[in-house]
């Protein structure tokens, strides 16, 4: 089983394409109400691997967990198959990224079945190669992925645990749709924006920031922070070629509630969002009940998912099969 993760300081762009290597470090926390479970089996007379997710069998053989299932397999020096089965416990069609939580939960299930003996920072790396921000879901709490310079160098591992800081993270969803561009293709095109240097440039202090903020629990200026970063993801991607506009009209309309709540009432509460159009909110809990009762009254909101800081991936007695 493996959480989601929220980053605040984000990745977006890749040094190593085929390695899942970032041109920058990342910083982030795991999400307690997002998750997969997944259960993993190699199976002695398989002939291909059998593959379901969410009740649907995935049957391209090229598939990304395929592709994942074979580097676990090179490690162990087998060409044995497996029965995958594995489920996420949020919408499917949502529009939620849930490669993070499921190659994540992919990578410690196929590592324990598979009878491998790996640290936590090898299965973070191995995770990567799934999905990039899956490296993060493995260890606990607040965690910092280090970008590295070559496979062995870039994993996560945890700043602070799960209990360091009672954060409350509310996910909003607008609408039933997946997004459009799957951020593998959009993470190609960071390079395309005339701003991606100028961001590289200043982003390691902006980790060395929020690791300080997050250590001294300071709220106001953690948000401020979060919500720059996220306006300047999205403006990395708007400036992409082709343009990436992941927003829809209700991002920017919560957005500027979200302004107005913090100037107007001064409730303490902060943005960030990731390759999609939905937002993730975050305050500390003492102020969640007055963002929850203002997130009640705004009718083009579909769905709310209120998340705390987590524990990372574990093993669990639950199979599900
Ligand atoms: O791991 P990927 O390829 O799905 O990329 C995740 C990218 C963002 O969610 C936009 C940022 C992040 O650091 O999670």
């Amino acid at each position: 089983m493996a959480p989601s993760n929220i980053a605040f300081i984000k990745y977006w762009g890749k040094k190593d394409d085929r390695l899942r290597l970032p041109t920058n470090g990342s910083v982030s926390v795991n999400l307690s109400n997002l998750s997969t479970t997944t259960t993993v089996e190699f199976v002695r007379h398989l002939r291909t691997d059998q593959i379901e997710v969410n009740g649907v069998a995935v049957d391209d053989m090229n598939s990304r967990i395929g592709k994942h299932l074979d580097r676990i397999r090179q490690l162990f020096k087998t060409d044995l198959r497996a029965k995958v089965v594995s489920k996420n416990n949020f919408p499917t069609a949502s529009g939620l990224a849930s490669s993070a939580s499921g190659f994540a939960a992919l990578t410690l299930a196929a590592v324990k079945s598979i009878g491998l003996d790996l640290s936590e920072r090898q299965i973070s790396s191995l995770a990567r190669q799934g999905s990039g921000s899956a490296c993060r879901s493995i260890p606990d709490g607040f965690v910092e992925w280090r970008e590295g310079n070559d496979d062995s160098s870039s994993y996560a591992e945890s700043i602070f645990p799960a209990g360091h800081w009672d954060l409350s993270i509310v996910v909003c969803l607008f609408s039933d749709s997946p997004k459009k561009t799957l951020t593998t293709a959009g993470q190609n095109l960071a390079f395309t924006s005339p701003f991606f240097l100028t961001r590289l440039k200043k982003i390691n202090d902006k980790i060395f920031t929020i690791k300080k903020l997050i250590e001294k629990r300071s709220f106001d200026e953690f948000g401020q922070l979060i919500e720059h970063e996220a306006l300047e993801l999205h403006a990395i991607m708007l400036t992409s070629t082709p343009p990436l506009i992941y927003w829809s009209p209700e991002t920017v309309k919560l957005m500027k509630l979200i302004q107005e709540l913090r100037e107007d009432k001064g409730v303490p509460v902060y943005f960030t969002i990731d390759a999609g159009a939905h937002m993730h909110l975050i305050c500390e809990t003492g102020s969640l009940k007055k963002v929850i009762s203002f997130l009640g009254r705004q009718d083009f909101i579909k769905q709310t998912i209120i998340n705390k800081p987590f524990s990372g991936a574990r093993v669990i007695n639950q199979h599900l099969f």
